[in-house]
């Protein structure tokens, strides 16, 4: 059996594989986000840890199986964020997760004390503020004597990964959305690290992902009901770790995934960089292969967000219809025609990243009017981040990163008329994997690649990945949306020095 986990920004979803890539059991626990500030998130790393130990738990009791079967566990987590340890191993401050924007000072230092060339020659991206380096400078320049005590710079798996095996380690996808990591050579760059004056003891050892990374402590493996037999694979961030899961590990394939962020990745066995640096540039979990990928900051952020503060009602109506409050929201985005009878939302709640690069860019409705319900806003929220999604898939086309298959997983995906419109707005099919397990599977792959169930990664994707779904372009919807895509494209144009 192979262990899947994925430390993410909403919960923590851990899931049992047999050696065929069969989910078992399964289970998650949600924590908290702060947003001490507008444009701030945080989280506390010590409930990433609980959760992790509470999942596991929970699906080893629910399946039953034998400690010593469970061969391998593989990491995923949500990218960027910073973990500071003093030298009791004990937690400084919260982590400055992914999609906080607080940083935009220290990303003009790191471009200044490295030099825009170089920055894009050894890290393969500009200076931006979702990306770690940033934030341990802002740690450095707001909370000195924080910084003073730090002894070691963890990413929110590679902490969990440090509570179960005592090693301080990451891998290259992770490590790649530092902005620390020598992109082409899978390395810490010694040159950014002596330039922004950041002393490497404080990093762990870079490990590719589907490498053995260490085992699990005694105190760990009798906590959790494990043995220490247990090997802990690299793993990979998250959407490296998706990438595994939907097969997405050769040239021409990508995937779109709509979590709290959303992401379109492709594959490339080559560095390919968008020298306007709209898109990231990162090792991916096969050796020697690289992603490229463009961020919407708030996809299903933007939809919990709405839902949360403006649809409280719907889950007595949910149960009202006798459906689950997913079929409900969908039946209800269903009932509004495209478009949203002429409603449009720019899902920037926490600035955006692709295509814009900016930090201070905030949510807009357009187009309001008396007779707009709350359907029609579910709807336009829904079309907003997939015009969004739409501005990443268009890069990586400009980009020559020509797709032939586009899959898609993450929590939004479950929703046909979500996949539709992706279909309908990317003009091609939109696949979903047998298996939605999309992260937790991939890492479970690397698992079980690092203990010797598989022989490669690759090679493991084609045996136990199977496409299920596929949604198929409507030409007329294709047009209409992409006139829609324009407008919504001219509103950030007309708005972007309005933000100030
Ligand atoms: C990727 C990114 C997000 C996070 C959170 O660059 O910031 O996708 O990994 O899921």
């Amino acid at each position: 059996y192979l262990l899947g986990i994925d430390v993410g920004t909403s919960a923590t979803k851990t899931v049992l594989f047999d050696e065929n890539c069969q989910a078992i059991a399964s289970a998650s626990e949600e924590y908290p986000l702060y947003q001490p500030q507008n444009g701030w998130a945080e989280q506390h790393p010590e409930d990433w840890h609980q959760a992790t130990v509470h999942t596991i738990q929970a699906v080893l009791t629910k399946s039953k199986v034998p400690a010593a079967d469970v061969k391998g566990i593989g990491l995923s987590g949500q990218m960027h964020g910073l973990v500071m340890l003093d030298e009791a191993n004990q937690v400084i401050r919260p982590a400055i997760i992914w999609c906080d924007q607080r940083t935009a000072k220290e990303c003009e230092e790191i471009t200044q004390k490295v030099g825009a060339n170089r920055l894009m020659e050894i890290t393969a991206n500009p200076a931006l503020t979702g990306f770690t380096a940033s934030k341990i400078l802002w740690v450095r320049n707001h909370e000195p004597e924080n910084y003073a005590k730090c002894r070691h710079i963890l990413l929110p798996k590679d902490y969990v990964r440090f509570c179960l095996t005592g090693e301080y380690a990451t891998e290259v996808s992770d490590a790649s959305g530092m902005q620390l990591l020598d992109i082409p050579n899978r390395c810490w760059s010694d040159e950014i690290l002596e330039k922004l004056e950041i002393d490497r003891a404080l990093l762990g050892k870079v490990y590719e992902s589907p490498e053995v990374t260490g085992t699990l402590t005694a105190q760990s493996a009798k906590l959790l009901g494990l043995t220490t037999a247990t090997v802990v694979a690299g793993g990979a961030g998250d959407n490296a770790a998706a990438a595994v899961g939907t097969g997405t590990v050769r040239d021409g394939r990508a995937f779109t995934t709509i979590g709290t962020s959303g992401v379109v990745f492709a594959h490339s066995s080559k560095i390919t960089i968008d020298p306007k640096g709209r898109v990231h540039t990162f090792c991916c979990a096969v050796p020697n292969c690289w992603h490229v990928m463009g961020v919407t900051q708030a996809a299903g952020l933007s939809l919990s967000w709405y839902l949360d503060n403006f649809c409280t009602n719907y889950k007595e109506k949910a149960k009202l219809a006798n459906v689950s409050f997913y079929d409900y929201i969908n039946k209800e985005a269903e009932s509004v025609p495209m478009g949203s009878n002429k409603l449009l939302y720019l899902p920037y709640l926490m600035g955006e990243r692709t295509p814009h690069l900016d930090p201070n860019c905030r949510g807009v409705f357009f187009g309001l009017s008396a007779i707009h319900k709350q359907a029609d806003l579910l709807r336009a929220v829904m079309e907003g981040v997939s015009y969004s999604l739409k501005d990443c898939q268009s890069i990586l086309k400009e980009m020559g990163l020509e797709v032939e298959q586009m899959m898609a997983c993450g929590g939004g995906s479950k929703s046909g008329l979500w996949r539709q419109i992706l279909a309908d707005m990317f003009g091609c099919s939109v696949k979903t994997a047998a298996s939605q397990e999309g992260a937790v599977l991939g890492v479970a792959i690397l698992a079980g690649v690092a203990a010797g169930v598989f022989t490669d990664v690759p090679t493991a994707c084609d045996q136990f990945i199977a496409q299920d779904e596929s949604c198929q372009p409507i030409a007329a919807h294709q047009d209409y949306y992409s006139k829609g895509h324009v407008l919504y494209q001219q509103l950030y144009e007309q708005l972007q020095n309005q933000y100030r």
